[in-house]
């Protein structure tokens, strides 16, 4: 059973400015709950209960939202709004949260790296929330813990997306073992579409065996002069077995406007359709 899950919410989130000068774009929320609630949502319905985050300065707000803030509490007690604080106050007493900080942007690879000191020498979960993902019918993370429990090795989630984008993800190809796992023989960061090995691409959802981390100790600055878990995991892979996997669901790209609007339409109007 996986029991830890982390989080790298370091990042800048420079798509988004100005509405994360001052705000972490982790807590941009759709309709009225952060992103980084839906992924730690995902999480625990994993059974991934603890809850490591990788943080960075001005990240804060972070904190505060997995706490309890006594002064709305107390203002919102007794009160008709006080069912929306339900779901959240629930989290909080299920999960526990740690936290430690990323001093320099390095990228994501040096960020997992770094969150090495919370999750100590078991396989852990990886969750980027700006990929906001609904399961279905169980959430992606959980779906990935049973593929875990199969093959006991790194699993990385997968989907096929348009030539011309698989320059802005990790791509992989491989042997398809069935319809939806492929054991990864090929992983490339963000490649030119004339190169790409495939147009199967990782979205930000990961189950990870600790071994990479001494891999990523040794893993170069790879594109963008940053230590990529994709070139990690290519070592991992030919190693001994790194397999993609086809989730069942939808995933939003919640670090670009658009998919940001989809993922809001589509929550609001399944709430609207309940
Ligand atoms: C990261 C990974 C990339 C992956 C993507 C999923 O890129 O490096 O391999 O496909 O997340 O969202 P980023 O989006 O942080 O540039």
């Amino acid at each position: 059973m996986i029991t830890k899950c982390l989080f790298p919410v370091a990042g800048y989130g420079t798509r988004f400015l100005p509405a994360t000068k001052a705000q972490p774009k982790e807590m941009l929320s759709v309709l009225t709950k952060p992103l980084v609630q839906y992924g730690v949502e995902e999480a625990q319905q994993a059974g991934m209960k603890n809850i490591a985050f990788v943080t960075g300065r001005s990240k804060r707000a972070i904190e505060d939202h997995f706490d309890i803030s006594y002064e709305m509490e107390n203002m919102i007690s007794g009160t008709t709004k006080e069912h929306q604080l339900k779901g959240i106050r629930e989290l909080i007493s299920q999960c526990t949260f740690s936290y430690t900080r990323q001093i320099h942007m390095r990228g994501l690879g040096d960020a997992i790296l770094t969150g090495e000191t919370l999750i100590g020498a078991q396989p852990f979960g990886v969750i980027l929330a700006d990929d906001l993902c609904v399961g279905e019918p169980d959430g992606v993370m959980a779906q990935m813990a049973k593929v875990y429990a199969k093959y006991k090795c790194s699993v990385v989630a997968v989907e096929e997306v348009p030539e011309q984008d698989v320059s802005k993800y990790g791509i992989v190809s491989g042997q398809a073992i069935d319809e939806r796992h492929v054991m990864i023989s090929e992983m490339v960061e963000k490649p030119d579409p004339e190169v790409a090995p495939s147009n199967l691409a990782i979205i930000g959802r990961y189950i990870l065996t600790p071994e990479v981390f001494d891999i990523l100790r040794q893993t170069p600055p790879g594109k963008s002069g940053e230590v990529q878990i994709t070139d990690a995991l290519q070592v991992l892979a030919k190693k001994s077995m790194v397999i993609a996997y086809r989730f069942q669901g939808k995933r939003f790209d919640c670090g670009s406007v658009e998919g940001f609007v989809e993922a809001t339409n589509f929550f609001f109007h399944g709430q609207m359709s309940k």
